[in-house]
């Protein structure tokens, strides 16, 4: 804060230069205009002025709705962090994981300079500017310390980091200084949670205050180049213009309670979510119009994005190892269970290979005698490794039908209809029903149970044996624990409790996961080896031989020769993991140095790759 009368450079937040005394002026924090003293109001953009620090607004922050143009790429500097909000100790929003996590990064790493795709999230609440003005400032900013706890709390939810709180508003990353390889699908995540979050608190504060509120979410993946982690852990960074405010045009063009996406994000995360596609928008800086959609749900199943859109290769190799899961299922057959660990390096193939098992298993035709085993599949998520039990949830909305949108009374009468086909007395069908209701959070009794007590916990732990084992019964079961390396330590409590299934049912666990040092999952395969030693098998994936690298690089592209020199080089980069070769073709088709052409007329047609 410069002071006007003697120019002395004066600590942020001083009201007085430390100088000469004289008073200095107001500053909006969110529009950088200069206010009269008494002002409790900016002037010039209506933003309430208490409660904020202030000081000059430094040169290369963002002003809210004021655009970084492309041109700014060249002109990059570093954002400072002196934002101006209501909201001031952003630590004590951060779950405790989270903050050890930023600590960590922060002491470890300088980060200053790196450059990093980012997914960025914008979102801002609507016309609170107008609305500002009808209330008391003190009741504002107890508006705007509410609304932004439901804002912040999505983005720590997934890992994120808060890069600015503008006057109300709000700027997020998604890989940086935590990277995930889900980034752009945590970032929708935390956009969807964010609106539905305000659309709950709507209410609240229409019937307290009187007045709306809403919310804008703009989402857009890109290159910044990061500074440091602040003290407060709020990360630094620097703009590279186009990616930070095509995000921000992303926001400032959604409809009010929508998550809007642009194209570069809807790549990424599209086989997760449903969109509306609402065509291109005009963004200043960029000659064509962008295309943007809307996102509307997360899908009930959520795929992994794998593989190249348009092009799947059939499978290559594995012989050995789909070999070794029929035979398994053959000892299932004569009722001796089995657990399989499969383990292999991210990308290698393991859910591939579960597949093609799965394919296997179910299309031989069942007999009198040969029932098809019935398939139950689920995975831990990388963003719920801490969420009790995640991954049975999952497996019992997906066994039971139940999707998001339903009614509590709804899933209540799935979950009752799947339990009153067990052959037990009615009374403990009832207590199963009761106990999974708890478990998927919709039991309509008054004192909700906690799925951490030891009691609740005996009562799952029995009704899942019981289920389980109902299902065997009925024909072999298969069941899917995939991505284990993120499970939650209740799941593997409870997979490792259900493993005495193997020995008085036609069950065969399979698990698979990458082998990472610091996972819960060792405790699964350690666990299994030595108290079902003779219905335990490992399976370790590896890369695929250089051979079978080289004909899933032909069957990726429909059985087109690539010039030796290249597909050396891919062979060479990718070193027998099926989904870097996948990732490569890729890269070559977008920079377009890889080019499919149909040649030929009529009933002769033929592909050919065109490599430049
Ligand atoms: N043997 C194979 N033949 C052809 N394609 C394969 C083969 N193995 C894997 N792929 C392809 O490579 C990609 C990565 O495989 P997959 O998703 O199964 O890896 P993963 O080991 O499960 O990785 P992660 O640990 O990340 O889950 C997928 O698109 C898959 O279809
Ligand atoms: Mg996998």
């Amino acid at each position: 804060m410069i002071c006007p009368v003697c120019q002395t450079e004066n600590p942020k937040g001083a009201r007085f230069c430390m100088n000469c005394g004289s008073s200095l002026p107001l500053i909006c924090g969110n529009c950088g205009n200069e206010n009269p003293n008494e002002a409790r109001f900016c002037i010039y953009c209506g933003k309430p002025l208490v409660g904020q620090s202030v000081g000059l607004p430094q040169t290369g922050s963002i002003q809210k709705n004021a655009e970084i143009t492309a041109d700014d790429d060249a002109n990059v500097e570093v954002l400072d962090r002196n934002d101006h909000s209501s909201v001031r100790d952003l630590t004590s929003y951060m779950p405790g994981e989270l903050t050890n996590k930023l600590q960590r990064a922060r002491e470890t790493q300088t980060m200053k300079g790196d450059r990093r795709v980012v997914t960025i999230l914008f979102c801002d609440v609507k016309s609170s500017t107008l609305l500002a003005g009808q209330l008391d400032p003190e009741e504002w900013a107890e508006i705007m310390n509410r609304v932004f706890e439901r804002l912040i709390a999505p983005v720590y939810k997934y890992e994120g980091t808060v890069a600015r709180l503008m006057g109300d508003a709000i700027l997020a990353f998604f890989g940086a200084p935590i990277a995930h390889e889900d980034d752009p699908q945590r970032a929708v995540l935390a956009g969807l949670e964010i609106v539905t979050n305000l659309h709950q608190l709507g209410p609240e504060i229409q019937k307290q205050y009187g007045i709306d509120i809403n919310i804008r979410v703009g989402i857009n993946t890109g290159l910044v180049v990061v500074g440091d982690i602040g003290s407060d852990l709020r990360m630094e960074y620097t703009a590279m213009g186009d990616a930070v405010n095509l995000a921000a045009r992303m926001e400032q063009t959604a409809k009010p309670g929508t998550v809007q996406i642009s194209e570069e994000v809807y790549r990424l995360v599209a086989p997760l979510f449903d969109f509306e596609d609402l065509g291109g928008i005009e963004v200043r800086g960029k000659a064509q119009p962008v295309h943007v959609y809307r996102v509307i749900q997360p899908k009930s199943i959520q795929a992994r994005w794998r593989g190249i859109e348009g092009l799947k290769a059939p499978m290559v190799g594995r012989e050995e190892e789909i070999q070794n899961l029929m035979m398994a299922m053959v000892e299932v057959r004569l009722g001796k269970g089995q657990i399989i660990c499969m383990s292999g390096e991210a990308g290698i193939g393991k859910s591939r290979l579960i597949d093609e098992a799965r394919k296997e298993w179910l299309s031989g035709a069942p007999t009198l005698k040969r029932r098809s085993p019935t398939w139950m599949q689920t995975r831990s998520l990388s963003f719920s490794t801490n969420r009790p039990y995640g991954m049975f949830q999952l497996l019992i909305r997906e066994i039971c039908g139940v999707s998001d949108t339903e009614t509590a009374e709804k899933i209540r009468e799935k979950i009752r209809h799947e339990c009153s086909a067990i052959n037990i007395p009615d009374g403990n069908c009832q207590r199963i029903s009761k106990t999974i209701e708890v478990f998927l959070g919709v039991d309509s009794s008054e004192n909700a149970q906690s799925l951490e007590g030891e009691s609740f916990k005996r009562e799952l732990f029995d009704a899942m044996l019981i289920l389980c084992r109902h299902w065997a019964s009925q024909s072999p079961l298969v069941m899917v624990f995939d991505d284990l390396h993120w499970a939650d330590p209740a799941s593997v409590g409870l997979l490792i409790h259900l493993f005495q299934l193997v020995e008085d049912s036609q069950i065969l666990f399979l698990c698979a996961f990458r082998p990472e040092r610091d996972s819960l999952v060792w405790q699964i395969s350690t666990t299994a080896e030595r108290d079902y030693p003779h219905r335990y098998q490992k399976m370790v994936i590896r890369a695929l031989s250089d051979g079978d690298s080289e004909t899933l690089v032909k069957r990726l592209l429909e059985n087109y020769e690539l010039p030796n020199k290249l597909r050396k080089r891919i062979l060479e980069k990718t070193e027998g993991n099926p989904f870097f070769v996948e990732e490569v073709i890729r890269s070559l088709i977008q920079s377009e140095l890889l080019e499919r052409q149909i040649i030929g007329g009529d009933g002769n047609q033929q592909v050919v790759w065109n490599v430049k």
